[in-house]
């Protein structure tokens, strides 16, 4: 037996099977169809497609033989790979010097007819054959070597083809993986981008809020000295006029006929009307006054939040308070029903705050609530104006109380808008528009909290005020 001597280029030889990650994988059956075919082509009882490798060789698929590889030194194959370009013929194994004594003749699988087709790869290298096997001495005509070689090509195709399938395979998971990442990433960005525009949102807000208390501050100092002087002499000038008027009923008593002149400028003036009426406009007159104090008073409460000491204050207290002030508020009018309060206060620990200002906060809240509910029930005929005040710990350290009405809720056209300072829905001489922003300042900027609202189209609103326990 003559052993095959090693292809001139074995080195590289081996890279390229390597290359090809073919070598004891699962069989495939586009392997099979192929060997098929050479057995049936060629009429041989054996046909495989076999590996050369550095010290054996391999069948990726095998017609008619049990073994799955041979040593190397028997295998025809290994000479069949030193003459790539052409194919080994092999008519009687037994008359053939380099195989006469070779095991695989004189014993199983007792080889006498070889013929095998080297794969050659597209650069070059013969990684094996697709060959044909049989016990018997014969010859092949050239027609099946035609095909033998053809299917030799297939089978290189086959291989090129798992090499491409692979690399797409990991060039397709690889993109898998940028595409995750790549979402992470946008995730990651949409996140930071909200947070960039609450920050945005809010130092404009605390922008808005600190210039326009000091514009707000200015105004309501120089509105409130007139109007008290105006408030303080309202007094005087009622008792005035009362005086006058008392003195003027008692000429008319005394002195039923006066002269010409007067008479005729008492109807001028239609005394008995004046009469009447200067007393309305003094009362109308204390009340408008009273409303621009109330005004000038919150306004200036806006400016200067800054005032008195932080205390340890139980909040049920507060609300308590506050809606006490506002029970008047709550009772039925001719319109509606009673308001209905649901208390719903949660086990929270005493906090340390501002106390008047979160009741400012407490009552603008309710009071807000409460004309939300009284506007539906004339609008969307709303049976039972009802709010809802739970207080509980939702997040470690904060207490949140959070007040709920079943009012029309806030359309979405103005949400934008609630907190800014004198923006108001309600009708002239009802709201100052001041409620809210007053109240964003004290819980947000004055206590380190949050203020915020969910809301649903005829399903009421209900605002968050959350404080955090100790500062
Ligand atoms: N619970 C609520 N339901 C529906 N709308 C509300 C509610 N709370 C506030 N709003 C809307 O927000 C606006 C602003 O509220 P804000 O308390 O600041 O001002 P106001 O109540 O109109 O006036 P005031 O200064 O007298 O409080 C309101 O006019 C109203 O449109
Ligand atoms: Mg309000």
């Amino acid at each position: 037996m003559k052993q095959a001597p090693l292809p001139t280029n074995e080195y590289q030889r081996l890279k390229a099977l390597e290359r090809y990650q073919i070598l004891d994988t699962d069989p495939e059956s586009a392997f099979d169809d192929l060997t098929a075919l050479v057995a049936y082509i060629c009429g041989t009882p054996i046909a495989l497609v076999s590996l050369v490798d550095e010290h054996r060789q391999w069948f990726k698929s095998r017609v008619g033989l049990e073994a799955i590889e041979t040593s190397r030194e028997l295998a025809f194959c290994a000479h069949a790979i030193c003459q790539p370009d052409k194919m080994l013929i092999v008519p009687n194994a037994l008359e053939d010097e380099r195989f006469a004594t070779n095991p695989l003749v004189i014993g199983a699988p007792n080889i006498r007819f070889y013929a095998g087709a080297p794969l050659i790869t597209p650069d070059g290298f013969a990684l094996g054959t697709l060959c044909a096997i049989d016990h018997e001495p014969r010859e092949l005509n050239a027609e099946k070597i035609a095909a033998l070689q053809a299917l030799s090509r297939q089978v290189i195709s086959q291989l090129e083809l798992r090499i491409n399938i692979t690399k797409l395979k990991k060039n397709i998971s690889k993109r898998v993986q940028v595409e995750q990442n790549l979402r992470g990433t946008n995730q990651r960005l949409t996140q930071v981008l909200n947070k960039l525009r609450q920050t945005q949102v809010q130092l404009i807000q605390s922008e808005k809020m600190s210039s326009l208390g000091h514009l707000v501050a200015g105004i309501a100092h120089e509105i409130n000295n007139p109007v008290n002087f105006i408030y303080a002499n309202l007094s005087h000038l009622n008792s005035y006029v009362n005086d006058l008027l008392n003195l003027l009923t008692l000429y008319q008593k005394h002195y039923p006929n006066p002269n010409a002149e007067i008479q005729s400028q008492a109807q001028i003036v239609d005394v008995n009307f004046l009469l009447e009426d200067l007393p309305k406009i003094l009362s109308s007159m204390k009340i408008g006054t009273e409303r621009i104090q109330e005004i000038v008073l919150s306004l200036r409460n806006f400016s200067r939040l800054g005032e008195s000491e932080k205390k340890l204050v139980d909040l049920h207290e507060k609300i308590e308070n506050t809606l006490l002030i506002l029970r008047h508020r709550l009772k039925a009018t001719a319109k509606r029903p009673d308001i209905l309060i649901i208390k719903e206060y949660g086990d929270i620990p005493q906090v340390e705050c501002y106390a008047a200002q979160l009741n400012q906060v407490f009552m603008n809240i309710l009071s807000n609530a409460i004309d939300a509910v009284e506007e539906s029930v004339i609008k969307t005929q709303n049976p039972q104006p009802k709010i809802r005040i739970r207080t509980e710990i939702y997040r470690p350290n904060y207490v949140v109380m959070k007040i709920a009405d079943n009012g029309a809720g806030i359309p979405e056209a103005i949400q934008a808008r609630i907190f800014d300072p004198f923006f108001t829905s309600k009708p002239v001489g009802k709201g100052t528009g001041l409620g809210l922003s007053i109240s964003y300042q004290i819980v947000v900027n004055k206590h380190g909290g949050t203020l915020k609202y969910k809301t649903k189209p005829d399903n009421g609103t209900e605002f968050w005020i959350e404080i955090p326990i100790k500062k």
